[in-house]
């Protein structure tokens, strides 16, 4: 396996999917066994299921909660963190992920743009920040109210909403002469489209993961095999 050469003037946006999570125990998405295999997105994950059954949407991020607060980083999240304390602000990192397992691994520069598992939000969206909340709720009635009364959800971006923070996203990709894309399966948008922004950028386009993703085509390379064993010595910083 060659390394990825990070020179003094390179900047690096990396983009994380659920399979850099994978080997701390927490199931991807689109595997035979992942959780759109045991779950209907639409019951679960999107604005009609929230409105429906809105106690079926907080159990199964429940669930995602119970399992996310008893996994650990693993190497690949270390490995990401030790490369941003190298080059500092000239690293940013993207994550699909609502797991929290990149801070928990030392990562400071980072945007989650699909939520965050830990923090819910106003189902009326009145403009009040999210909150801290770590509970596993057994019924509906625990669920806490905002103060406009409007029911705290999961802070997740569902099919259909807007993803987070895509200003800020999109200013990083135009900056990044190198996008290091790990674990994501090329298959949710506007995410699977930023090589291709990246690509018409002219960076470097590397991909990590064990299969290769549906827009593999964009990539100048793609490194098959598993985050935590490429992850570790793929950069070679100058
Ligand atoms: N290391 C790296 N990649 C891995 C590993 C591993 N150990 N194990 C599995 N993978 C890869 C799979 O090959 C697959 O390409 O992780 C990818 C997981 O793909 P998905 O399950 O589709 O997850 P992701 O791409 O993150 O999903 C995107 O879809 O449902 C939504 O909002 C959810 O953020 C999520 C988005």
């Amino acid at each position: 396996m060659s390394r990825v050469r990070i020179g003094g003037d390179d900047r690096v946006f990396v983009l994380t999917g659920a399979g850099i999570s994978a080997e701390s125990g927490l199931p991807t998405f689109r595997a035979d066994d992942g959780l759109w295999a045991g779950n209907r997105i639409e019951d679960v994950c999107t604005p009609e299921a929230w409105e429906r059954n809105p106690g079926l949407v907080w159990q199964f991020y429940s669930g995602r909660r119970m399992d996310g607060q008893k996994a650990e980083p693993n190497a690949a999240h270390f490995a990401l963190a030790e490369l941003e304390a190298q080059i500092g602000d000239r690293f940013f990192l993207c994550t699909q992920n609502v797991d929290d397992l990149h801070e928990r691994a030392g990562s400071v520069r980072l945007v989650h743009m699909h939520g965050e598992l830990g923090k819910a939000h106003c189902e009326n969206d009145c403009g009040r920040p999210p909150i801290e909340d770590h509970a596993i709720y057994g019924s509906l009635a625990e669920v806490g109210r905002c103060a406009c009364g409007g029911r705290y959800r999961p802070h997740i971006v569902f099919f259909g909403e807007m993803p987070l923070e895509m200003d800020r996203i999109r200013d990083e990709i135009d900056r990044a002469t190198l996008m290091l894309v790990v674990g994501t399966s090329g298959s949710v948008y506007p995410a699977a489209n930023f090589v291709h922004w990246a690509k018409m950028n002219g960076a470097r386009r590397v991909y990590v993961g064990p299969e290769e993703p549906l827009n593999a085509a964009a990539f100048t390379s793609v490194v098959e095999g598993k985050a935590g064993e490429v992850l570790p010595g793929l950069f070679a910083v100058e």
